[in-house]
């Protein structure tokens, strides 16, 4: 009966010819695979395309141990929700660690992603953007953090500053304390956030010339681009993303995928099959074995970046201090400081801004 089945679909795609298999669109910067062009969501972005590069982030107005005189028990808050979520979901430190990605490539490191309001009215924030949306989480830890720091010290440490922070805390939890993030304090928190501009994130059929240049235009190299990918040895993502390219991945690692969803595009399948829940190098070997989910995971066997997927599959201990390095540049992306002309502000729930 399955062999039948199967036979019905090779013919059906024969006869439609190829146009059936390559007709569909990839849009909103390689987030959707629509089965035909739609303008609006289709549009390219010339800011993106274009690949200038950005000088990199300086980070000027940032500090190490920035709430030392102003909040001393700031970090250490964070680490204790963090610690917390950690042990009793691994999840959530891989959501923290893609929260932190998500906040600094759209608006910079302001905690515009965690807005589900805005000053202005009735907008559809980040959060609701298709990257985001029914995928993000843990929120709650950043605002039970934010939540005891505001007793200890009120209106002192941003919702940018503690999404860093848990973002470190939770690289280093799953890294088995392998991974220590440099991370600096003195971020403003933004006044706004628009779901359309979600579409500034690489998206899951973006391929490596899209992924190089939407890390250009945040002032990131094609090496951060590949080492800051590795974070997929840990975490979850939805069929959606992977199910139409199985044929191309190892035949082992596609039948238990295809089991698991189940034809069900809404199922969550580990990124990692092999160490799922550790913050390794192991991503890079997935890669080489073509035991990886997305496009845009696969894609990184290309010449341009293959030599280095190689160094980090097999050099013990590269990787983790080159993830350091990355994070802390990619934590440098477009702040706000004090004073800032754009009206920026420490807000008082991570969710809203002030009045
Ligand atoms: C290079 C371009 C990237 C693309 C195209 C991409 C795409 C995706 C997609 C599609 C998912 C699954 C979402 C879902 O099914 O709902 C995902 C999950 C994830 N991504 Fe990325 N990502 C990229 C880079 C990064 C970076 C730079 C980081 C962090 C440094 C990161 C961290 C994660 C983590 C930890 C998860 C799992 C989240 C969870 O389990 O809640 N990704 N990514
Ligand atoms: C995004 O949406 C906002 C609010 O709806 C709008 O003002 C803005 O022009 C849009 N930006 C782009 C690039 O479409
Ligand atoms: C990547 O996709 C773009 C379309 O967005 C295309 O112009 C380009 O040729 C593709 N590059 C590679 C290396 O496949
Ligand atoms: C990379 O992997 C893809 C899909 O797994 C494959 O089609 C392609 O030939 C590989 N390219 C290189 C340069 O190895």
């Amino acid at each position: 009966m399955a062999t039948k089945l199967a036979a019905l679909i090779l013919l059906a795609a024969f006869i439609a010819g190829p146009a059936a298999c390559e007709g569909a669109s990839i849009c909103f910067n390689g987030w959707l695979r629509l089965p035909s062009y739609n303008p609006r969501l289709c549009r390219s972005r010339p800011d993106i395309q274009r690949r200038q590069r950005i000088p990199s982030p300086s980070g000027s107005g940032l500090s190490y141990g920035y709430y030392n005189s102003r909040c001393p028990s700031a970090e250490k808050l964070v680490t204790a929700a963090v610690r917390k979520a950690v042990a009793a979901n691994p999840g959530i430190g891989a959501g923290l660690i893609r929260l932190f990605f998500h906040d600094c490539f759209v608006r910079g490191c302001d905690a515009s992603v965690l807005l589900t309001a805005t000053d202005s009215n009735n907008m559809d924030t980040e959060r609701e953007g298709p990257p985001n949306k029914d995928s993000l989480r843990g929120f709650e830890v950043i605002d039970e953090a934010k939540a005891a720091i505001e007793a200890a010290c009120p209106g002192t440490v941003s919702c940018a500053d503690v999404v860093a922070f848990a973002a470190r805390d939770a690289s280093y939890f799953l890294s088995n304390r392998r991974i220590n993030i440099p991370t600096q304090g003195g971020r403003y928190d933004g006044r706004e956030s628009f779901a359309n501009e979600t579409d500034q994130l690489p998206g899951p059929f973006s391929n490596v010339t899209e992924l190089q240049a939407s890390f250009a235009a945040k002032g990131l190299t094609s090496d951060e681009m590949v080492v800051l990918s590795g974070a997929h040895t840990i975490g979850r993502a939805r069929c959606m993303f992977s199910s139409s390219r199985l044929s191309e991945m190892d035949p082992a690692f596609a039948a238990k995928l295809r089991a698991q969803c189940n034809g069900d595009d809404n199922t969550n399948v580990n990124q990692d099959d092999v160490t799922p829940d550790v913050l390794d190098r192991q991503y890079y070997q997935n890669v080489i074995d073509r035991k990886v989910l997305f496009t845009s995971d696969a894609v990184l066997n290309s010449t341009e970046t293959i030599a280095q997927v190689t160094e980090n599959a097999n050099r013990a201990g590269a990787w983790e201090r080159k993830f350091e390095r990355a994070m802390e540049n990619m934590g440098k992306i477009g702040i706000k400081t004090r004073g800032d002309q754009q009206g920026a502000e420490i807000r008082k729930v991570c969710s809203r801004v002030n009045n």
